[in-house]
């Protein structure tokens, strides 16, 4: 089937790796359904994955929002009756000590990324058993292996998000839904951008490669990950780092 039959849903599509995914599925031919909570840069996003033959929608969706989430997922299905794909890249990093805790701190970045994750995959699950195929691609964080300092929560947050691939990708195996995660370093995005001009050198030092990734480094493999030519992958995370754990 051509991919211009193909639909995937892409959160956190307004910004960094969730909108370097959008374009690059958007120029493989996929329909994508962008999904961002700020108005200027969804459209902004969907201008840039717009042409001949596909169709680019925006959804402005609080992620944390799980009844809303429940009603976008059926509003975008009960128009497009398939979804070939998910692509789970909305996340936020923020400082958290467990020396210095707090309740609030830890539960924003929780319902962000870890719930942020589950609910989109919770919403459209049921669909893809019935329908019999489609492809969820989580975007975790080299944190979730080796943890960082400062950014307990964080590193935390993704290590949930890691394991739950593995337990969704065991659950849709039989039902050809496959489950995976991309894994990236570094990358230039507007989470990273002034933290990276601060650390250059550190991260030099650190990266064998020696730069950050560019978001469409990350997101080539997020949309191989989407695509039939990954049908025998599923419950893995495909690290995209520049050999930052060989170092
Ligand atoms: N950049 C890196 O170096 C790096 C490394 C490892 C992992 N990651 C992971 O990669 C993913 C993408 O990061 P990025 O660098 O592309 O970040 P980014 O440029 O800051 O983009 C974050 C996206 O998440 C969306 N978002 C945040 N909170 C949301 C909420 N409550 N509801 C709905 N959407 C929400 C934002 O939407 P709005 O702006 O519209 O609110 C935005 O589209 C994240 O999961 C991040 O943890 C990034």
């Amino acid at each position: 089937m051509a991919n211009t039959e193909k639909h995937v849903i892409v959160t956190g599509a307004s910004s960094g790796i969730g909108r370097a995914a959008a374009v690059e599925l958007s120029n493989q031919g996929y329909n994508v359904h962008l999904i961002g909570r700020n108005r200027e840069r969804l459209a902004k996003v969907q201008a840039e994955t717009l042409r001949d033959g596909v169709q680019s929608q925006t959804y402005r969706l609080e992620l944390t929002d799980k009844d809303a989430v429940q009603q976008v997922f059926d509003e975008i299905y009960s128009k497009t009756r398939r979804i070939d794909g998910l692509v789970n890249s909305a996340g936020i990093f923020n400082t958290t000590d467990v020396l210095d805790y707090d309740d609030q701190s830890w539960k924003e970045i929780m319902d962000v990324n870890f719930y942020g994750t589950l609910y989109p995959s919770l919403a459209l699950l049921p669909k893809l058993f019935d329908q019999g195929f489609g492809s969820i691609v989580n975007v975790t964080s080299i944190d979730a292996f080796d943890g960082i300092l400062d950014y307990d929560a964080y590193s935390a947050s993704k290590g949930a998000v890691t394991s739950l691939t593995k337990t969704l990708a065991l659950e849709g195996a039989s039902k050809n839904v496959r489950v995976n995660a991309v894994v990236p370093g570094i990358t230039d995005t507007e989470m990273t951008h002034e933290r990276l001009l601060e650390n250059i050198e550190k991260y030099r030092k650190k990266v064998p490669m020696q730069r950050p990734a560019k978001a469409s480094e990350v997101a080539k493999p997020i949309a191989f990950l989407i695509s039939d030519d990954a049908s025998y992958i599923t419950g893995q995370s495909l690290h995209v780092n520049g050999g930052w754990r060989l170092a």
